[in-house]
């Protein structure tokens, strides 16, 4: 198993130290590099007691940033702050934005080889946010950042599962478009396996998988947003992109990457992943005449979240 270096930005946060310790336990991983701007000596003493492969190294303050970047195969972006309720994910833009393109410079700067897993919200602005940044510095690769979208497609598998009666392990749902609101489309005609649910029962599922977020922003009354279940995703995601690094053939995850499979400049659909990051972005597939509806109605709120997002770094 070759040696791989994954760094968390951001690691000691809600998202973060969950994310460090599902990581921890990535037998994929040879060291594990924790960075936050506070309390990341503590988390990195903690988890690096765990007896698996990775070796924890932690690190803060800007001056350490380098170290922990340097040789990193993939970087994990969970910086930032939480939505809080009524806000919406835009209402986080200004903050988390400001942090992205601090992180994405260092990354161009310390690691421009590596994978970059963007989970900062919103994510339909902050990965075209990566993307600019690392075009000023002339190292972009389309194929090597991603929005990381993962955590729709759990809730759609889990909605889907409970709904159809099936076992939650066993079904598979495609999630295309982007990370907020209705630019999230679960594609139900495609789930597997099938299941023979009404329109209305589809109708309302798509509804609670683009929902997915502010019900549990509600749920923890003023306690941040999702961090257990949004960890478990990154973390993966994390793993279909080592494993990609590795040469392990047919992996295949939504993800919210740079594409020319619609009209807008990036889209999350499914892309199979391989050594040097994407490796093919697949066709949608066949759509039912509501998910084409949904595809047209999302794409201009995606649209201008991405225009959003380029727009924060050319000012
Ligand atoms: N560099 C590194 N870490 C940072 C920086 C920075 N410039 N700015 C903030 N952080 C750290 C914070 O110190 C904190 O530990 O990011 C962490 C964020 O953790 P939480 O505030 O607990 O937020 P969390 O719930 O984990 O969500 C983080 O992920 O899904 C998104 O919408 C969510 O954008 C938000 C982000």
């Amino acid at each position: 198993v070759p040696e791989r270096k994954v760094a968390i930005l951001g690691a000691a946060g809600g998202i973060g130290q969950p994310l460090a310790l599902l990581m921890k336990l990535n037998p994929l991983v040879s060291t594990l590099s924790l960075y936050d701007i506070a309390n990341t000596p503590g988390v990195a003493a903690d988890v690096g007691h765990i007896n698996t492969r990775a070796e924890v190294v932690g690190y803060t303050g800007d001056d350490n940033l380098y170290k922990a970047l340097e040789g990193a195969d993939l970087v994990i972006i969970p910086a930032g702050v939480p939505r809080m309720p009524g806000m919406t994910r835009d209402d986080l833009f200004n903050i988390n934005a400001a942090i992205v393109k601090t992180l994405s410079s260092a990354i161009a700067k310390y690691c421009p080889h590596a994978l970059v897993n963007m989970i900062s919200n919103p994510v339909n602005s902050t990965v075209p946010i990566a993307a600019e940044i690392f075009k000023k510095a002339c190292m972009y690769d389309e194929k090597k950042l991603f929005g990381v979208t993962t955590l729709d497609v759990v809730r759609a598998k889990t909605f889907f599962a409970a709904n159809a009666n099936l076992p939650v392990a066993d079904v598979n749902v495609p999630v295309i478009g982007g990370h907020a609101g209705v630019t999230i489309l679960p594609l139900f005609s495609q789930a597997t396996p099938q299941a023979n649910l009404s329109g209305d029962v589809l109708t309302a599922l798509t509804k609670r998988t683009q929902d997915g977020g502010t019900e549990v922003v509600e749920a923890k009354a003023g306690r941040g947003s999702a961090t257990l279940s949004m960890a478990y995703a990154g973390a993966l995601f994390a793993d279909a992109c080592l494993k990609g690094l590795n040469g392990v053939p047919d992996v295949v995850e939504c993800s919210y990457v740079q594409s020319t499979i619609t009209e807008l400049p990036f889209f999350a659909s499914k892309v199979r992943l391989g050594k040097n990051g994407v490796e093919e972005v697949l066709d949608l597939g066949p759509l039912s005449d509501f998910e084409k509806e949904g595809l047209e109605a999302l794409k201009p709120e995606l649209k201008s979240s991405i225009e959003k997002g380029v727009k924060f770094v050319k000012q």
